[in-house]
């Protein structure tokens, strides 16, 4: 059976970190918050831990983890040849939602990179995170706390939906304050290159860096053709049952546009959902109207996103149609996670 305990997200209770600190340093499964989303987090130096990690999830073993650190020392005890771009942007974004790809050290096992010589490195912004880390005694290897293919928990009762009676423990500190999953940059290369979108922006790290940042082609491309760097980054992730459509263009043609689909649906007896925003969820016709945020407040999208789309499930939805949210910062990570969720189904409207 797993535990189930609800700790302070600012100051946890001793007792229950403990309990936590124990079963990782045992090789056990705890699910903790981090400020991105709630991460399933094993001994990341323990070949076991990672195949149990794998196993829970139900995730391809290719697909590599992430090593949670508590001290920026721990970065050149899982790294090799570090390079000093890890440092300026740790110096810059650490603790936070930033994790860096860089050579893996021999003590860091194939089993918690999915075979890869790199490892993905992270130092979540999150009282509770770090202090596993650190009583534990571990690094902590953490994917995000959701069964593969589903969208990742942004609350406590997301990671009980999926992993309840496959891990020993959850920690549970309320809702999480990003919503998104960190950036991911790739320093292993001449020119750093972002493999995942995220609060982080290229635009931010190549300030800190004083020199270009790429992004990886294969998270752009609408289509298979190119392979994305991230290997998490290829599978179709984030997909709600139903049948979600993303509908782009101006907000009049958007909202019209919508509106025909949903009564047509509703003479073919589907169920559709809307997911629109604080300023248009009043407009449209469908029986349930989800809105995901305010427009001009891009942080409150990306926050709602996840549960939405869970939402979405569990009201069995079989038609979604949702806004597009281009935004000026984070608009490139919510829309990478949308499209996936779509599986890349857009329609333009023009008046
Ligand atoms: O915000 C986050 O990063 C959350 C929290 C829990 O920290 N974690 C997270 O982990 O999103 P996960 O496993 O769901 O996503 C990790 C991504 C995957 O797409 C994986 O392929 C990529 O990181 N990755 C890990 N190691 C890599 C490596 N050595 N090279 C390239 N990509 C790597
Ligand atoms: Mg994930």
């Amino acid at each position: 059976e797993t535990k189930y305990i609800t700790v302070d997200a600012g100051q946890p209770d001793e007792e229950a970190m403990q309990i936590a600190a124990d079963l990782i340093a045992a090789g056990e499964l705890v699910a903790f918050p981090t400020e991105t989303v709630y991460g399933l987090g094993g001994n990341a130096l323990d070949p076991t831990a990672s195949a149990r990690i794998y196993a829970a999830k139900g995730r391809p073993s290719d697909n590599p983890l992430i090593v949670h650190i508590a001290e920026y020392s721990d970065l050149l005890r899982v790294g090799k040849q570090v390079p000093e771009d890890a440092k300026k942007l740790a110096d810059a974004f650490w603790p936070g939602p930033l994790t860096m790809i860089v050579q893996k050290s021999d003590e860091v096992p194939y089993a918690t990179t999915g075979g890869l010589d790199t490892v993905a490195v992270r130092m979540p912004n999150h009282a509770v995170a770090l202090e596993l880390i650190k009583r534990s005694g571990c690094l902590i290897a953490a994917p995000s706390a959701n069964t593969s293919g589903r969208p990742s928990p942004t609350e406590g009762a997301h990671v009980r939906e999926d992993l309840s009676g496959k891990i020993a423990m959850i920690l549970d500190a309320g809702p999480v304050g990003i919503g998104i999953e960190s950036t991911i940059i790739d320093l292993t290369e001449d020119t750093p290159m972002v493999l995942r979108p995220g609060y982080i922006t290229p635009a931010m790290l190549s300030k800190v860096l004083g020199k270009e940042v790429i992004i990886d082609p294969g998270i752009i491309a609408a289509d298979d053709t190119r392979k994305p760097k991230a290997p998490g980054m290829k599978y179709k992730h984030y997909a709600p049952k139903g049948n979600l459509v993303l509908v782009e263009g101006a907000t009049e043609a958007v909202i019209a546009e919508i509106n025909r689909r949903t009564s047509r649906n509703r003479i073919e007896g589907k169920r559709t959902i809307v997911i629109a925003t604080e300023e248009t969820k009043s407009r449209y016709e469908a029986d349930t109207v989800l809105s995901i945020g305010e427009r001009e407040d891009e942080e409150s999208i990306a926050r709602h996103l996840y549960g939405i789309l869970r939402t979405c499930d569990s009201l069995n939805a079989q038609e979604i149609y949702s806004e597009s949210f281009a935004t000026p910062k984070m608009g490139q990570a919510i829309m990478n996670r949308l499209l996936k969720a779509a599986g890349h189904e857009v329609i333009r409207v023009s008046e």
